[in-house]
């Protein structure tokens, strides 16, 4: 299925492991150009190098460019200039995958008002800033692709993970906001909402889990996929092929939703 993306433009954000650079290595291998960032610079240069590598190989050595920026996604005038000499090198961002690291697990007694504060700048600023600086662009070209990554926290709360389970709802409020104002201007914004993926954001929460209950490490992943119908942890290279068909030309009458990817683990029926 030719999704449309050769050509396109893409920053994705937070890329250099997990989620983001699975989608930079698939939007690549699509024939887009794709600018990455992340804070750590030496894994973001390996990330670079095979996101290269798997456009070249699509492309018979003849793939998209890729750009790399060592940033914080919470720093509003890195990601500004960032998003600035894009908008100059490349006359516009045509796909925008909004993402960054989750905020520390813990249970309310636990967390203090500066780890809320850090919460929201992370999870919920940074999403808005993108956005804020992104979209207008889109929307005067007439045509834009934005995909937030969220978590299953949105629709059930998680154990111990109180601030993604009250900061990613309003993350989704803005996607189905942003959805009305883009969509007149040929703009959609979704959402995607993971479950339980093999990353190292879910090694951390392994980790959490066996300090507060002394557990093993296979208990944890016994008592999480009991709960999974799937029975087993997602790739992140499958929650990528959501966001690429979202991102892609065949979705354009989809946007203002939240897409799953959960192995069947959220039990609601909407
Ligand atoms: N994996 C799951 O099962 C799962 C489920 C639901 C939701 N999520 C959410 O999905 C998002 C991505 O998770 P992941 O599993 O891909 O995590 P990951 O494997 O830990 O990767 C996180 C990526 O984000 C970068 N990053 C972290 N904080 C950043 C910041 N402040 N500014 C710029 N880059 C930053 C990291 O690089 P640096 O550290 O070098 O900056 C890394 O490249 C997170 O918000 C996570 O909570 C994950």
């Amino acid at each position: 299925m030719d999704l449309g993306l050769k050509g396109r433009t893409a920053l994705v954000t937070a890329a250099s492991r997990g989620f983001g650079r699975a989608v930079a290595l698939q939007l690549a291998a699509e024939g887009a150009s794709v600018a990455i960032c992340a804070r750590g610079e030496s894994e973001l240069s390996e990330a670079a190098e095979d996101v290269r590598a798997a456009g070249q190989e699509a492309y018979g050595g003849a793939g998209g460019e890729v750009v790399t920026r060592a940033m914080d996604v919470t720093d509003g005038e890195a990601v500004a200039g960032f998003v600035a000499d894009l908008e100059k090198d490349w006359g516009g961002i045509d796909l925008l995958l909004v993402n960054a690291g989750g905020p520390p697990a813990g249970t309310f007694a636990e967390l203090d008002l500066d780890q809320w504060e850090a919460a929201y700048r992370l999870t919920l600023e940074s999403a808005v800033r993108l956005c804020r600086l992104v979209m207008p662009g889109m929307m005067a070209r007439r045509w834009g692709r934005i995909v937030q990554i969220t978590s299953v926290s949105v629709l059930q709360p998680v154990e111990n993970l109180l601030l993604s389970s009250v900061m990613r709802p309003a993350v989704h409020a803005l996607t189905r906001n942003l959805a009305l104002e883009g969509g007149p201007c040929g703009v959609t914004v979704n959402s995607v909402a993971p479950g339980f993926h093999t990353t190292s954001a879910v090694e951390r929460l392994i980790t959490k889990k066996i300090e507060l209950t002394g557990c093993t490490r296979q208990d944890v992943l016994d008592d999480w996929t009991a709960e999974i119908p799937l029975g087993r942890l997602g790739e992140p290279e499958e929650l990528a092929a959501l966001v690429l068909f979202l991102m892609s030309a065949r979705a354009g009458y989809i946007t203002g939703q939240c897409l799953v990817s959960d192995g069947g683990w959220v039990k609601g029926t909407f």
